[in-house]
């Protein structure tokens, strides 16, 4: 069988991570979710007081990076793996809605890019893997088989995040949530390093009225092809 790379990009919340997961385990493949990285970047740098709602100590966090270490370790009962910053389990810790505020500046860092995508291709070398985030099919895996675009309208993608956040017992409004998502987007679309597009040769999904089995069909059929 012939392994491939699947690169899955789009905005905020257009259910990416979990498409990619299911897609990876019908394949029997690695999942990476390279968001889950960039938000460790951020929890550490909110831990370590570098950024903050007033101030962000950029040079002080790029003089820190080398005491970041980032690893996925599967978890049998949740089925895929989840992500440690410095041995610690912070897979739900990244995922709170002051996490989300700070990600996307940390994300603008040329230095924290470089090192991340530096990990993001080691794991890739021997492909069969699937990998999600917003500069696979552009910057990390600009060879990648397969490319997939995921695009829903940001009411869709609101809603879905909303829903997630209320399921995992946080209290917050919609509109907060609405507004991250917008602001997330709009950052991560115009700054200059890797800014989110998508790639010229990328199939793109819109999933606002696909239920994920559709989706994932969709992709394994184009998958199939390549294998
Ligand atoms: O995928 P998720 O929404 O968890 O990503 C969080 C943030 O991390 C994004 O909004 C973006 O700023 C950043 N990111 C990135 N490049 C990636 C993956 C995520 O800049 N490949």
């Amino acid at each position: 069988l012939n392994k491939i790379i699947i690169a899955i990009d789009g905005f905020s919340s257009t259910g990416k991570s979990t498409v990619a997961k299911q897609l990876a385990k019908n394949l029997n493949y690695i999942y990476v979710d390279t968001g889950a990285m960039y938000r460790a970047v951020a929890y550490f740098a909110l831990e370590h007081d570098l950024i903050g709602d007033d101030f962000f100590k950029e040079d002080a966090l790029v003089n820190r990076l080398e005491d970041i270490s980032i690893n996925f370790k599967f978890n049998i009962e949740a089925g895929f793996a989840e992500v440690y910053l410095n041995g610690k389990n912070i897979e739900s810790a990244i995922r709170t809605l002051r996490v989300s505020k700070f990600v996307s500046p940390v994300a603008t860092l040329s230095a924290v890019r470089r090192k991340l995508v530096e990990q993001q291709q080691l794991m890739g070398k021997d492909k069969g893997i699937v990998m999600d985030g917003r500069d696979i099919g552009t910057v990390v895996f600009p060879e990648a088989e397969l490319k997939i675009f995921m695009t829903a309208s940001a009411e869709t993608r609101a809603k879905r995040r909303y829903k997630e956040l209320l399921d995992r017992g946080h209290n917050l409004s919609y509109d907060d949530v609405l507004e991250n998502v917008t602001t997330r987007d709009h950052i991560d679309s115009t700054r200059e390093d890797s800014p989110l597009i998508k790639a010229e040769d990328a199939i793109e999904i819109d999933n606002s009225d696909l239920t994920i089995e559709e989706q994932l069909e969709t992709i394994v059929g184009l998958a199939n092809r390549l294998i």
